[in-house]
């Protein structure tokens, strides 16, 4: 049997995603997830990580004069744990071309819009202000330019009418919590792969957007 994949997963605040790949019983048989490190020490992922039995680490940027020191730290606590794959979930800062190159192929994040609209905070909001009829998320390798990386997967969610920006994160947020575990199943199965900014999934290539996938059930919700 192949050697399970060893996951770090970053993050800085709530972790509902942090819990959604804890609680995914697939996953759990081609993954470890071998540690949690969060840029504030506040974060309520790190309880879930503990409750888990998964290791933690904080990083706060606060303590840190620049983002270089901040960020050789943070190098320095993902590399402790060795993994093969690091996933941002929640992490709100902004890493530099040379934190995220040395991870090049091996660094995922998940991103509440249909990318490559909305990059940045507040999509919920920006999606009904330019009377969207789907919205979604979506899980990109991270590359240096903010949310642009290589689009691995999406799942769109219709925007409903009577939607405001809570209703319509909280629908998000679900979606995410599915589509997190699918994808980083698929990497640790050894089916996903980057190279030249080129994703292939079973050694095909991906369109631009990514595998459109839907989402079977609103059950199983993660808060
Ligand atoms: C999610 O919407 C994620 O897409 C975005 O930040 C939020 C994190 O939520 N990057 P949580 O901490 O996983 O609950």
């Amino acid at each position: 049997m192949m050697p399970k994949c060893a996951v770090v997963v970053l993050i800085g605040g709530n972790g509902s995603n942090l819990q959604a790949l804890i609680d995914s019983a697939t996953l759990a048989t081609h993954a470890r997830l071998v540690g949690v490190i969060s840029h504030r020490a506040d974060a309520y992922g790190l309880a879930r990580a503990k409750s888990a039995n998964i290791a933690t680490t904080v990083v706060p940027h606060v303590d840190f004069a620049s983002r270089e020191a901040f960020e050789d730290a943070l190098h320095q606590a993902v590399e402790n744990f060795k993994p093969d794959l690091i996933l941002l979930a929640g992490f709100m800062r902004v890493l530099s071309n040379d934190f995220v190159n040395h991870y090049e192929g091996k660094l995922l994040n998940i991103h509440p819009a249909l990318l490559p609209k909305f990059k940045g905070l507040n999509t919920h909001q920006r999606a009904l202000a330019a009377g969207e009829k789907e919205h979604g998320a979506s899980v990109h390798f991270v590359t240096g330019e903010l949310d642009g990386g290589p689009i691995i997967a999406q799942v769109p969610v219709a925007v409903l009418p009577e939607d405001d920006e809570h209703t319509l994160a909280s629908r998000v947020l679900q979606a995410e919590h599915w589509l997190y575990p699918q994808v980083v199943t698929w990497f640790s199965q050894n089916r996903l792969k980057c190279t030249q900014n080129i994703v292939t999934l079973d050694d095909k290539r991906l369109p631009p957007q990514g595998q459109q996938l839907s989402l079977p059930t609103m059950k199983g919700i993660v808060s």
